[in-house]
């Protein structure tokens, strides 16, 4: 016995590779993300570090329990509690995120990487691990440059949710906003002229401010360690490898290169029975129960008087149903709202994916974030998205899309009327759940599953560090070149075109 155990480990000492998770405290959600990739990695035998420098005080969770964890305070936490209160003001009141919104939170990720380079003990401690690989999320640049700062000779890049256009260009990804809409957009891929024509804007302007603010970066990088720094975006764009927190079947199709895998789902909990409170509310509504959560980032507790009371008002009228509603402990607005609803209930814990799996539990009422829009998918049922920012928009506009559930068009569109008139369709339209439970299996059956994915690529990228033979060549295209208008306009087109006709003729005569 002694001796198995003794093979068993030399074999896992061969296979194992020293991993880097690089993990911002931007917010729990991302957090839990990095967090899985993390622990499978750790289950497949390796020896992974996540380094969370800390950002915003409401990221309060790790992401692993098993994982060793570098947890550092690079003092910007007073600085991300305003960009917090500026979120929870766009939420409530605006339209949405827009691009000075977003200029505004990229300022504060260089502020921030500014400060982790300026923690070089840290670096050194990073340093001295002598990884093999690192991987981090692409909401900033900063990581990429790090890595190359620490030597380490590979990365994987993962997107947190459907690729963003930046990240297309970078990579090289074929343009394709005619049908493929912008994250932010809400759009289907079948557009108006005029939507087509703002998805087409949005593409561009997403490119520029991607590439201005990866040369910011780029600059950070390069007042600290000298000017032939490269620049971030190029190490971004040849990283071997992109990990996509989506599933083909949810995502919008869209043309993809061979170095991108979609991981959507990984370790998704099975649901395991409620406590004896919720079973109690979940089984005594007459027809069903429906669950309401915004959440971790989104602090419905910070949503002004209106829109509380909208949403207690328009559930107050679906008395066949029971509504498990998820509050903070501390919001004295909806604890009195409520108060004389029967079938409203207020939680300030969720199980979400066990409430989800629970027979009784007939839909679910979400902001639409990509791992509520997964663990519904996972569960089979139909869903009502209330977007709020970022690429919720995006994730409501597949939601309809893919036809297991309806939308509410943003948070600051919500009033009685309009969540009265999406929870009835939510509640009477078959076919929501008829294609709900359809994706559920399918995201069952899927040929290889996505943790196999994740494990086995990772290791395929740690022993072959770079992939040049995934590379795309549109990476060394200017927009005329890649998009081929540079052939169509040039004075000699037409002679071009007769002889490309002409030499077509003869090769089917
Ligand atoms: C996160 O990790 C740090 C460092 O190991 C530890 O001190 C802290 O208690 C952990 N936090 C949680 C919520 O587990």
């Amino acid at each position: 016995m002694k001796t198995l155990l003794l093979v068993v480990a030399s074999l896992q000492l061969c296979a194992a590779y020293k991993i880097l998770v690089y993990s911002p405290g931007m917010s729990n959600s991302h957090l839990m993300f990095n967090g899985r990739i993390a622990d499978l990695l750790i289950k497949a035998g390796h020896d992974v570090l996540i380094y969370k420098p800390e950002l915003s005080e409401r990221a309060t969770t790790n992401g692993s329990d098993i994982a060793r964890m570098l947890v550092v305070d690079i003092g910007v936490k007073e600085k991300w509690a305003k960009i917090s209160e500026m979120l929870d003001d766009i939420l409530f009141k605006g339209s949405g995120m827009g691009l000075s919104d977003i200029m505004s939170f990229q300022k504060l990720n260089i502020e921030t990487c500014e400060a982790q380079l300026k923690q070089k003990d840290v670096m050194d401690i990073l340093r001295a691990e002598k990884f093999d690989l690192a991987i981090s999320e692409t909401m900033e640049f900063c990581s990429y440059g790090i890595f190359h700062h620490l030597n380490i000779p590979s990365n994987i890049v993962l997107s947190p949710g459907p690729l963003m256009d930046y990240m297309s260009d970078a990579f090289g990804f074929p343009a394709a906003a005619s049908h493929v809409p912008n994250i932010m957009s809400g759009f289907t891929e079948e557009m108006t002229y005029v939507e087509r024509a703002k998805n087409f804007f949005a593409m561009i302007a997403f490119k520029y401010m991607g590439r201005y603010i990866a040369s910011m970066t780029t600059q950070v990088f390069r007042d600290h360690y000298g000017s032939d720094f490269p620049n971030v975006y190029e190490l971004l764009g040849r990283s071997p490898l992109v990990l996509v927190n989506s599933v083909e079947i949810l995502d919008f199709t869209r043309p993809v290169l061979h170095k991108l895998v979609y991981i959507g789902g990984i370790g998704m909990s099975k649901p395991k029975p409620l406590n004896k409170k919720l079973t109690k509310i979940v089984e005594s509504g007459k027809k069903g129960t429906v669950l309401f959560s915004m959440g971790s980032v989104v602090a419905l507790d910070k949503a002004p008087l209106e829109i509380k009371s909208a949403i207690i008002q328009a559930l107050a009228k679906f008395e066949d149903y029971n509504f498990i509603v998820k509050v903070g402990s501390a919001d004295k607005q909806m604890a009195e709202l409520a108060s004389n609803v029967k079938n409203v209930y207020l939680e300030s814990w969720v199980p979400q994916v066990d409430l989800l799996g629970h027979p009784h539990v007939k839909a679910f009422i979400t902001h639409g974030g990509q791992n509520s829009i997964l663990e519904t998918v996972y569960a089979g049922k139909p869903v009502l998205t209330i977007p709020c920012f970022g690429d919720q928009f995006r994730n409501a506009a597949t939601v309809v899309r893919k036809g297991f559930g309806t939308r509410v068009l943003s948070m600051s569109a919500l009033t009685v009327d309009s969540l009265t008139a999406a929870l009835h369709d939510l509640l009477n339209n078959e076919n929501y759940e008829i294609n709900a439970r359809r994706l559920s299996r399918m995201l069952e059956k899927k040929p290889i599953k996505s943790e196999e994915l994740v494990v086995k690529w990772t290791e395929f990228v740690a022993e072959f560090k770079q992939l040049p033979e995934l590379e795309s060549y549109a990476r060394q295209l200017n927009f005329l070149q890649l998009t081929s208008l540079l052939i169509v306009f040039d004075r000699y087109a037409t002679i071009l075109i007769v002889l490309g006709f002409q030499s077509m003729k003869l090769s089917f005569a």
